[in-house]
């Protein structure tokens, strides 16, 4: 069987930042509460203009600048909650600015476990033999979603693009196991905008186009999932969390990743954290850990990379590398 391997990585972070005390300034709350509930200090946010294809478009010209050639390219897999339009896909548009042609394109709608789903997606086209170079590109203009009057989701969130290139891997490195799970619930949801409840000048009166989060409910799923999913996946490849050299997991709270470090005994330092410079950048979040990770020499050849993800739909999953 082929094995896929990651072979390229490269992030965009908007400019404009905000921090936590930008957000004391206008709502009832302090960078202490934030600080300490979540772990973030600051985060992201893209220009009004910007749309999901143009931070796409950026983020690959920085996995371009890089030297990588994409004319063999022949899948492109969007993780994002922040589609341009209802249809196309974004992932189609990315395609016809590429100019690919041998090539299929899917936005894929999994949240914050995206970035997982998709690479286990590219993973099994390539496994099969059906892909030989995909792209996995998170993009999120999350903040387009966030009621900027709601103090207990405002502060979460960030905008942001990673890109990872899934090639057919020549030895035996590369993804060794995975696990995708889901459950449906709405505690988690942006209610408007569908089919369900269309978007119209009451439902937009009433906020329901934008996230609404039921944030300790939340909160309580994602420890206890991330913990049977990190288990599921070491057990399929015969590890335990002592054959780990770097663990990624989604970064929505700090106190979730603490929790999952203290559970699985899994020692915090060897945990990327970024959550503290970029919020939570849903399904762009571990790229962006595992991007900087790798920029920064942290990762080595033979290394086994651990992400787990929680998010909403609920879905929940993990990926295991050999690098
Ligand atoms: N500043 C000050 N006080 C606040 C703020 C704020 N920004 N936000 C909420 N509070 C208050 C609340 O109003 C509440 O006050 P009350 O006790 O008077 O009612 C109090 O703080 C406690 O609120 P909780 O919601 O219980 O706070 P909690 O400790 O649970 O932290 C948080 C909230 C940070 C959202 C946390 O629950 C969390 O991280 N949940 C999980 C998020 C997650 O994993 N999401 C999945 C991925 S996201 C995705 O898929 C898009």
């Amino acid at each position: 069987m082929n094995k896929a391997y990651i072979k390229a990585l490269a992030n965009y972070i908007p400019e404009k930042m905000m921090t936590n005390e930008d957000f004391a300034a206008t709502l009832e709350t302090s960078n202490e509460w934030i600080l300490t509930r979540t772990g973030i200090e600051q985060r992201h946010i893209a220009a009004e203009d910007e749309t999901t294809l143009d931070m796409g478009m950026k983020v690959l010209e920085n996995l371009k600048k890089q030297g990588i050639n994409l004319d063999d390219v022949d899948g492109i897999i969007v993780p994002t909650t922040t589609k341009d339009y209802p249809t196309p896909s974004t992932s189609a548009l990315i395609q016809n600015a590429l100019g690919l042609k041998n090539c299929f394109s899917l936005d894929l709608s999994a949240a914050c476990s995206g970035y997982v789903y998709s690479i286990n997606t590219a993973t099994a086209l390539i496994e099969s033999g059906v892909c030989t170079n995909v792209l996995v590109i998170a993009i999120e203009k999350i903040t387009k979603d966030v009621n900027w009057n709601d103090r207990s989701t405002a502060i979460l969130f960030g905008d942001a693009a990673t890109v990872a290139l899934l090639s057919k891997s020549n030895d035996d490195s590369g993804v060794i196991a995975m696990d995708m799970q889901s459950r449906a619930s709405d505690i988690l949801i942006v209610p408007s905008s569908g089919t369900a409840i269309p978007i119209s000048v009451q439902n937009i009166e009433d906020g329901k186009h934008f996230i609404h989060m039921e944030g300790s409910e939340t909160f309580k799923i994602a420890v206890t999932e991330f913990c049977n999913s990190i288990e599921k996946t070491l057990k399929e490849a015969n590890m335990s969390m002592d054959d780990i050299s770097c663990f990624i997991p989604h970064q929505a709270n700090i106190r979730i990743i603490q929790y999952v470090a203290k559970k699985t005994g899994f020692p915090y330092d060897k945990i990327e954290i970024i959550l503290n410079k970029y919020g939570n950048t849903s399904s762009a979040s571990i790229g962006l850990a595992l991007t900087e990770a790798y920029h920064s020499g942290k990762i080595k050849k033979g290394d086994n990379i651990l992400f787990t993800a929680f998010g909403a739909g609920l879905t929940w999953g993990s990926t295991l590398i050999r690098w």
